[in-house]
């Protein structure tokens, strides 16, 4: 069966039982078998941040980064190779004990957590906070708490990345996940007290040329 079809079965069978996050750990693990793949799995860094960084390098000297839902761990790795000292974070077991198998000299602090359980401690604490492809893979009623959550992790002069599938306001979101998101979801990010610096509505270039939007925030 291909994979989006597997996810998304799979995501319907536990939001239907009121468990709208079990299905990362189900995922992870049907992978880990064998048993299909986890069809956001590219195994290197997301061209996107890496396009984002040779327009706007950044200072990376004794600054923190965190990466929210981090998957296999691409993205924090190369937060780390830039010098971040790097948190990278996912509700899934097998994926952050993956990431550690497939990282083993890693620099990066991988940690097991929920988004909307958050250590204390990450309160404000990082310089550099990267969101990509988590949001757009929770079901609606928990876009609003969770951009919160993420707002919260940007420190005082701090910035955040966040690159998602965009839609139209009056676009319907579709069968996901994922479920493309609107700028009006993503404007949370500034009720939540961030300044938003920049904000890129585009096309991938090949097809199915899917629209994405890559925004970016700050606190003062
Ligand atoms: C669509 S994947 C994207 C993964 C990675 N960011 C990427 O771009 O390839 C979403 C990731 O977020 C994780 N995730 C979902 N809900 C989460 C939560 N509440 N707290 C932490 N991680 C979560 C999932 O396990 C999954 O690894």
């Amino acid at each position: 069966m291909p994979d989006r079809i597997r996810t998304r079965e799979l995501a319907a069978e536990f939001i239907r039982r009121g468990d709208p996050l079990g299905w990362f750990e189900a995922l992870y693990q049907e992978a880990e078998r064998g048993d299909g793949a986890v069809p956001w799995a590219d195994q290197e860094p997301n061209p996107r941040l890496i396009e984002f960084w040779k327009a706007h390098p950044l200072e990376t000297s004794g600054k923190r980064a965190l990466v929210i839902g981090s998957g296999f761990g691409d993205d924090a790795e190369q937060l780390a190779a830039w010098g971040f000292k790097t948190t990278g974070f996912d509700i899934s077991k097998t994926a952050i004990e993956a990431t550690r198998e497939r990282y083993p000299e890693t620099r990066v602090e991988y940690v097991v957590a929920d988004l909307f359980q958050p250590p204390a401690g990450w309160l404000r604490a990082f310089d550099f906070v990267l969101e990509i492809y988590t949001i757009q893979a929770l079901p609606a009623n928990l876009r609003p708490g969770a951009i919160e959550k993420i707002a919260q992790f940007v420190a005082p002069g701090g910035l955040l990345l966040v690159i998602a599938r965009g839609r139209a306001e009056d676009e319907p979101e579709g069968q996901g996940p994922p479920w493309p998101v609107t700028r009006e979801e993503l404007d949370g990010f500034r009720r939540a007290g961030l300044e938003e610096e920049s904000f890129e509505d585009y096309a991938e270039p090949e097809p199915p040329w899917v629209r994405r939007f890559r925004a970016l925030y700050r606190r003062s």
